[in-house]
C-alpha cells in the first residue's frame, strides 16, 4: 500500500465521539429522551448507502409505563431490568412489504416494484439485511446527537411481533434502549472496553 496522508472530514474529536470514546449503555440518567432528538438521528442517518435506497427499517417508541411492560415480557432475562428502567425503548423492526415504495426510492432503476411482488422471501431477506445495517447507521446518528444507546437483539422477536406489529405487518430485528450519559458512579452503566481486532487481523489484499 502506497503512503498517503490519511484525509478526514471529521477531525479527532468528532470521530471519538462516534466511535472510540464512546461506550454500550446499560443504564441511564432519569432524564426523558426528547423524541425530536431520535427523529433528527433518523432524519440524517437516512442518508447512508443500503441496497437499492430500498429503506425497510421502520422503529416503534415505546414509553415508560405500560407499553415498556409489554415489551419488557418479550426480552431475554438479562436485558429486562435496564429496558424496563431506560428513558426511551425503541423496537427496530423492518416492513417485508418495503417493495411497494420503490417506485420513488429508487426511480432510477424502474419495475423493483413490481418484480418483488411475488418474491417474499427475497424481500423478508433483503428487508433484515438492509433494516440491520440501517440501525448501525442509526446508532452512530443517536451518538452524533449526544444520546448513548443499548442495542440488543436478545428478544423473542415473535412476541413482540404479536404485542407491536399485529396492525402494520413489521418484523422485529433488534431493541435499543436510548438515553443521557450515565451516572459515572454506576459501575453496572457501561461494561469494560473489550478487545478490538487489528486492521491486520481482519482484512487481506490480493
Ligand atoms: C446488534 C447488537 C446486538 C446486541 N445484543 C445485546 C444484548 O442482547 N444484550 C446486551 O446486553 N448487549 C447487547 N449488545 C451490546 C454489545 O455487547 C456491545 O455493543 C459490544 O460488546 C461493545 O461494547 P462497548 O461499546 O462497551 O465496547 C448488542 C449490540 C449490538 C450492536
Amino acid at each position: 500500500m502506497t503512503t498517503q496522508t490519511v484525509q478526514k472530514t471529521l477531525d479527532r474529536r468528532a470521530l471519538d465521539s462516534l466511535f472510540a470514546g464512546r461506550h454500550t449503555t446499560n443504564t441511564f440518567t432519569d432524564i426523558p429522551v426528547d423524541a425530536k432528538l431520535v427523529q433528527a438521528a433518523y432524519d440524517d442517518a437516512r442518508f447512508a448507502p443500503i441496497s437499492m435506497n430500498s429503506q425497510p427499517l421502520r422503529l416503534t417508541l415505546v414509553e415508560k409505563g405500560q407499553p415498556r411492560l409489554k415489551l419488557v415480557e418479550h426480552m431475554m432475562d438479562g436485558n429486562k431490568a435496564k429496558t424496563e428502567a431506560a428513558p426511551l425503548s425503541i423496537v427496530v423492526a423492518y416492513d417485508p412489504d418495503w417493495h411497494l415504495n420503490m417506485d420513488e426510492l429508487f426511480p432510477a432503476v424502474p419495475g423493483v416494484r413490481e418484480n418483488l411482488a411475488s418474491q417474499p422471501e427475497n424481500r423478508h431477506a433483503m428487508g433484515r439485511d438492509n433494516a440491520f445495517i440501517q440501525f448501525g447507521y442509526l446508532l452512530l446518528a443517536l451518538r452524533a446527537y449526544g444520546l448513548e444507546v443499548g442495542p440488543m437483539t436478545g428478544i423473542d422477536a415473535a412476541g413482540i411481533d404479536a404485542a407491536f406489529h399485529t396492525e402494520n405487518g413489521w418484523k422485529a430485528i433488534a431493541v435499543v434502549n436510548v438515553g443521557h450519559a450515565p451516572n459515572p458512579e454506576d459501575e453496572q452503566a457501561q461494561f469494560p472496553r473489550g478487545k478490538r481486532l487489528e486492521f491486520s487481523e481482519i482484512s487481506q489484499t490480493r
